[in-house]
């Protein structure tokens, strides 16, 4: 290369890196300038944010003069506000305020805005970070249209317990996974830069430690080590924040003894200190103020003192900063410094977001009517949807069905709704119908079928409920046909927030409604919807075949059809463990071995197990079959022995041995035999899906290092021990096709 283009790269490298630090230096600049305009009620309103009188996502007590606040620049932040023409009304409140600061539109944007997607657990077992990425990209480019600043996503609790609702909303039990997913959804909701008009900012939440409430109940409280928690829990906050995340939320629970709220050593210590986080943090929904149901603070003034001085910089919804914090300061309970550096913090999004050049850049009707009806969203939907379908059982290869099949009976509570399929979090657009803007299984067969095949219909049951009375007309209809689809489930809101089930099963009579129809010997597929794993046992044993559908969105019923018919072939991989019975949660693939390991899941006699129930799970983390069998082979490592900071490369050979052109997650599991503390009998290390046309074979590869031996040690540092380790590929946690094993040394 010539001097002077060795020079010219040289000087646009440090140019790019000047350009960028640049504009976070003029950035700095404004906002230093107007923070010395601001009175410090201004500054507090900015750190005061409410919802919008119209949507509560949480206990009541909703603020009635929100617009006063605004227009007095006493609320900096409101969320749950639907559609440009209401966002432009309340942004010119803001701007009838005295210093005419811009107002932050949040919404929790979880799954789509206009185009549900999939619940992010559904997403999750599809395994394909860019699908999910792209589907973040979509959501935040309609919420972006549709006047929003900031999705308080992505929910990123790791979650190992399903009487919990709210794994409906997270990326399942593992951390290597979660933490993968939570980097491409920052990075799809985020997209090129804050400031582009399609971009929105993330918020990672919710710290910390929420997914381990005590029972699986919501709000419960988590009492963990802090070698758990930094090596199960934290890991997916600090990739979402490397991944460049702007916000975070703090959770409502305590975590040993410490509401997350108020929890310095989270905030300070961990998140703005040893991390570096130069974002904000706002709290959920009120948990300031709930530090004094905790009995963590003595009044609302004393639960301002201590989010603030824990780190919180934005309160939601509570109105405690707003009403106590200029006492606060001049009581000097809290330094005026720490209040000016949450104002920064939040300012300094509102210049990145161009808010200030144009306060109703988002808020543009024309964009808004283009982005929210647009054809490639919803192909982008109902691409991942069909990725997200779990083929759990296909006994005597019932499935895929024939396009030709005479008379197809389509039977159960979820086969015509719509509503249904948004599933909890699903935003709801005015003038959008959801109950029919979901494509319904039903529709969705309909339309992949042609008029050679009768459609029967029986309802047979609610989702919830005890009525039998529909059962014998569905076993009738079910009779008369060659094939029967029954697809049952929770209703949208069984699983999500405020939701914990101490009996995660199907809810109401369905399990009674799949044994008359299995009963009838016909060939049965059964779908179930849920946003959960929910307990089916019986249905696990006796269906011939099941499909485990989650809440698939907008375009629902169009992947349901695509599946089932075979124009895709099921690809997913479980992203939770799913329990034989409630009795055995929590439940998770990556656990300990104890002393007394089951040498058979049937051993009871002295060993860690339980003598009422076989030691498995119902269906283990990492399993989803095919249409197609996959082999496994000529397993190799470039080295025996991996030393200090080399790589060690493994390639293995998978061959697509079906009919069917198909996708296989290649998953690949260590195991640490002997450490300064007990190593989970093996952990997920890597990944890779792969597409095998009918007889194709394909060479895979991993690379493995250091970092992926690490952990934190008994000194709580991270590092990797010198040592012997299992090395394991295979199709699930516990269909492991390959083995073998490597040295590492320092
Ligand atoms: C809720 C949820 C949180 C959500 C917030 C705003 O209580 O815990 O996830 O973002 O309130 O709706």
């Amino acid at each position: 290369m010539r001097a002077g283009t060795i020079v010219l790269s040289l000087l646009l490298a440090v140019g790019v890196n000047v350009a960028h630090g640049t504009e976070s230096a003029a950035v700095d600049r404004r906002v230093d300038r107007l923070l010395k305009q601001m009175t410090l009620e201004e500054k507090v309103g900015q750190l005061t944010q409410y919802s919008a009188e119209s949507k509560a996502t949480g206990p009541v007590a909703i603020e009635s003069n929100v617009r006063d606040g605004i227009r007095s620049g006493r609320v900096g932040s409101v969320f749950s506000v639907v559609g440009t023409n209401s966002t432009r009304q309340y942004q010119e409140l803001a701007l009838q305020s005295r210093l005419k600061i811009p107002l932050l539109f949040g919404m929790d944007v979880i799954h789509g805005y206009k185009t549900t997607f999939p619940i992010p657990l559904a997403e999750v077992a599809s395994w394909d970070l860019e699908a999910i990425q792209r589907s973040a990209r979509v959501a935040a480019t309609e919420a972006a249209a549709g006047g929003i600043h900031w999705t308080f996503a992505p929910m990123v609790d790791i979650a190992r317990d399903p009487r919990w609702g709210r794994v409906m909303e997270g990326a399942g039990e593992d951390t290597y996974l979660a933490s993968r997913v939570a980097a491409a959804r920052v990075k799809g909701f985020q997209g090129r830069q804050l400031g582009d008009a399609d971009a929105v900012m993330a918020c990672v939440k919710h710290f910390a430690g929420y997914g381990a409430a005590v029972g699986g109940r919501d709000y419960n409280s988590v009492d963990m080590s802090e070698r758990m928690l930094w090596e199960t829990y934290l890991p997916p906050f600090k990739a979402a924040l490397d991944a460049g995340a702007s916000t975070f939320m703090t959770s409502f629970n305590d975590l040993n003894g410490v509401p997350a709220t108020g929890n310095s050593h989270l905030l300070r210590d961990i998140l703005k200190g040893k991390w570096g986080f130069t974002g904000f943090v706002v709290s959920d929904w009120r948990s300031v103020d709930e530090m004094v149901d905790h009995g963590y603070a003595a009044d609302n003034k004393d639960a301002a003192r201590i989010a603030l001085n824990a780190g919180v910089d934005m309160d939601m919804q509570s109105g405690v900063y707003q009403g106590n914090l200029v006492q606060l300061v001049r009581e000097k309970k809290v330094k005026l410094a720490d209040v000016d550096d949450a104002v920064r913090r939040i300012l300094r999004k509102k210049f990145e977001l161009g808010l200030f050049e144009d306060p109703y850049k988002f808020s543009d009707a024309e964009r808004e009517r283009q982005a929210l009806n647009n054809p490639e969203h919803r192909k982008a939907a109902r691409d991942i949807a069909a990725k997200s379908i779990v083929l759990l059982k296909n006994d005597g290869a019932v499935l895929p069905l024939s396009k030709s099949v005479r008379k197809l009976a389509l039977i159960g509570p979820m086969i015509k709704q719509g509503v249904e399929n948004h599933g909890f979090w699903s935003v709801t657009v005015p003038g959008v119908d959801y109950a029919h803007q979901a494509v319904s299984t039903w529709d969705g067969i309909a339309a992949k079928l042609g008029k050679d095949t009768t459609l029967l219909y029986a309802k047979g049951s609610d989702i919830d409920g005890e009525d039998r009375s529909g059962f014998a007309e569905a076993v009738r209809v079910a009779s008369e046909a060659d094939a029967v689809v029954i697809e049952v489930g929770e209703r949208w809101d069984a699983s999500g927030e405020s939701r914990s089930r101490a009996n995660p099963t199907l809810p109401g009579g369905q399990e009674d409604l799949i044994k008359a129809i299995v009963a009838t010997g016909k060939p049965v597929v059964v779908m179930i919807n849920a946003g959960r794993p929910l307990v089916f046992d019986w249905v696990a044993d006796h269906a011939p075949a099941i499909l485990y559908t989650w809440w698939l969105g907008s375009e629902a019923g169009n992947a349901v059809a695509d599946v089932l018919f075979g124009d895709v072939n099921p690809s997913a991989k479980l992203p939770m463990t799913f329990p034989r019975s409630v009795g055995q949660i929590p439940i998770y693939y990556n656990h300990f071995n104890t002393g007394r390991p089951a040498p058979t899941p049937t051993t009871t006699e002295w060993v860690s197990g339980y003598i009422d129930l076989v030691n498995l799970p119902r269906f283990p983390f990492g399993f989803g079959l095919s249409y197609t069998t996959f082999r496994y082979d000529d397993l190799r490592l470039d080295r025996e022995t991996l030393r200090g900071n080399d790589k060690l490369q493994v390639r293995m050979t998978l061959t697509n041995t079906g009919k069917a052109a198909g996708e296989e997650v290649v998953q690949l599991y260590l195991r640490d035999r002997v450490a300064s503390v007990v190593r989970p009998v093996k952990e997920l290390k890597g990944f890779q899906k792969v597409a095998l046309a009918p007889g194709e074979t394909r060479t895979v590869e991993f690379t493995i290092d250091k970092e992926s031996l690490s952990f934190f040690n008994s000194a709580l540092r991270w590092d990797a021990e010198p040592g012997e380790f299992d090395l394991m590929v295979g199709a699930s946690s516990d269909d492991i096709r390959l083995r073998s094993s490597f040295q590492y040394v320092r």
